[in-house]
């Protein structure tokens, strides 16, 4: 072999717990790939790209709720508090919020997903220098211990968790999350949380599926990071992006439908899908604000004010932790 012509490439190093995920999920009966996958740098740039989509109707609806109640959101939070963001993507909503806050004493966001943190966190010490901020890099449903601000102990910490995050959780693994917020803060600490709410299932269809087909582009290339990250060879022009709302269920499912029987390899594991199988790759569940409150005080905390825009379609709520 001509070495110069073709020279040898590192292959990059297997992350094994995605690996372990992956061959889990695809030996399922349902194939299912856990949601938080969809996020390497390529899917949070093309979430970014949803978030700007007019049929995406979540972003802008969030957006508008927190500019009109920004004032009444500071309040509830008060002075000299610790933000911590789980899931802080490009930190772009924390940033009124900081700026409204009275003295914040530091800003730690957590993401599973590195490069768009590391951008993020840069922006955020640019626009309000002088705010400590401690970015992690990790899956906050298992992180072993949060990072802390330097001198900071003692006070208020609130949970901030927009983008109705918490609905890629099941209703059971929404509950234990909430708990786990819950054990990380103290009596009188926060949480300030945006729900999606249950509404007309055409208004959930489109957002789900907009016509630019940039959800449909998230949603495959999850298997292109598949074939990027763990030696596959997903033929990605074989399968389809298919969303709908589940009304029993009250989410939105996202899978991936095989379009023809054939097999894939992945890592020299070979797996067999059927004409018409599909994977399940993310859920977005819906609230009603009387469930999301029950949910809520289930969980230790004693929700103290919600906003929702005039059609009831998305909800922010803050909550105490009890
Ligand atoms: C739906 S987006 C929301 C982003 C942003 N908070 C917003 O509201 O626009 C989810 C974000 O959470 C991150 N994420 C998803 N699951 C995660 C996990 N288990 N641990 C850490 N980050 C996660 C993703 O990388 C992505 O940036």
């Amino acid at each position: 072999m001509n070495m110069a012509a073709s020279p040898m490439r590192a292959a990059p190093p297997i992350d094994e717990a995605f690996y372990s995920d992956v061959l889990q999920g695809l030996h399922r009966e349902q194939k299912s790939l856990p949601c938080k996958y969809l996020y390497d740098e390529t899917g949070s740039r093309l979430f970014e790209r949803i978030c700007e989509l007019g049929d995406y109707y979540v972003t802008r609806t969030e957006a508008a709720i927190f500019e009109q109640h920004l004032p009444e959101m500071a309040h509830c939070i008060g002075p000299r508090a610790v933000i911590v963001e789980p899931g802080a993507g490009n930190c772009e909503k924390v940033r009124p919020l900081l700026e409204s806050l009275e003295n914040p004493a530091a800003y730690i966001p957590i993401d599973i997903s590195p490069e768009i943190l590391l951008a993020a966190r840069a922006d955020i010490e640019h626009r309000l220098p002088g705010l400590p901020v401690e970015a992690a890099v990790g899956d906050f449903t298992c992180m072993e211990a949060w990072p802390t601000a330097d001198g900071t102990a003692g006070l208020r910490q609130v949970i901030f968790f927009p983008g109705s995050t918490i609905g890629n959780f099941d209703p059971q693994q929404a509950r234990a999350l909430l708990a786990h917020f819950r054990s990380r803060l103290k009596r009188g600490d926060g949480l300030l949380i945006g729900t999606d709410l249950v509404k007309d299932s055409v208004v959930l269809e489109r957002a789900y599926h907009d016509s630019a087909h940039v959800t449909a582009d998230f949603n495959k290339n999850l298997l292109a990071r598949i074939n990027r990250e763990l030696d596959a060879d997903f033929d990605l022009s074989l399968f389809a992006h298919r969303s709908f709302y589940h009304p029993l269920r009250q989410r939105v499912e996202m899978h991936l439908v095989s379009l023809k029987s054939h097999c894939v390899s992945i890592g020299g594991e070979r797996i067999a899908f059927r004409e018409g199988e599909t994977i399940h790759t993310e859920n977005s569940h819906k609230y009603s604000l009387a469930g999301f409150a029950e949910l809520l005080r289930d969980t230790g905390f004693s929700p103290l004010a919600h906003w929702s825009d005039a059609k009831q379609h998305y909800a922010v709520h803050y909550a105490q932790a009890d």
